[in-house]
């Protein structure tokens, strides 16, 4: 059973109230944030929305005692399946390709990794480490890996305790419509 988009909001709400890792703060906030973030830069609906639900797999899939503290290792996977049905593909690639746009970066910026948290340190190697020359290049050729670096550079910002962003609500709007405008698509595409 997919999950609706009021599921999803509901699962931020209520689940979203755990920690994000060893971050200072929760999935809720880190998502909320990463989102404000987007949109106070003026970036498009597709990678605000993108922003907000880039970790909804770790949620959907939650950590468990014993776990890694970042949960599992394909939570874009597992939230790009949940939200397939939902949001157009300019929605899922950055999502899908999130955490391959950080091995990339912490790959090709030497200094990346030494500028980010302990925690997201930890989070590169618990996905695999830093892609080397030749995946980096597959990856940059990849449909949506300029707006998965996007994502990751908000991503990397959303991890402030106290830092401000609008209450879940505000982004609601915005969500139902790209989802309304992707099912249009959908049903207009003749099968
Ligand atoms: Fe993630
Ligand atoms: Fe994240």
């Amino acid at each position: 059973m997919y999950p609706t988009i009021d599921d999803l909001f509901t699962l931020l709400n209520t689940d979203g109230e755990a920690w994000y890792a060893a971050e200072p703060i929760t999935h809720r906030q880190h998502a909320l944030q990463c989102a404000w973030l987007a949109e106070c830069a003026g970036e498009s609906s597709h990678i605000i929305i993108a922003c907000l639900f880039h970790d909804i797999g770790l949620l959907i899939n939650p950590i468990e005692e014993g776990d890694d503290e970042h949960g599992p290792s394909d939570h874009d996977l597992i939230g790009v399946v949940a939200l397939r049905r939902i949001f157009s593909e300019q929605v899922l690639a950055p999502i899908r390709l999130h955490s391959t746009a950080r091995r990339h970066l912490a790959g090709v910026d030497g200094n990346y990794l030494n500028q980010r948290s302990p925690s997201l340190r930890r989070e590169v190697s618990h996905m695999g480490g830093p892609l080397i020359s030749s995946q980096s290049m597959v990856f940059r050729c990849m449909p949506g890996a300029d707006d998965a670096l996007l994502l990751c550079h908000y991503d990397d910002l959303a991890r402030v305790d106290g830092a401000s962003a609008p209450d879940i609500d505000y982004f609601k709007p915005l969500a139902h419509r790209l989802a309304a405008r992707a099912q249009r698509v959908r049903t207009e595409i003749p099968a």
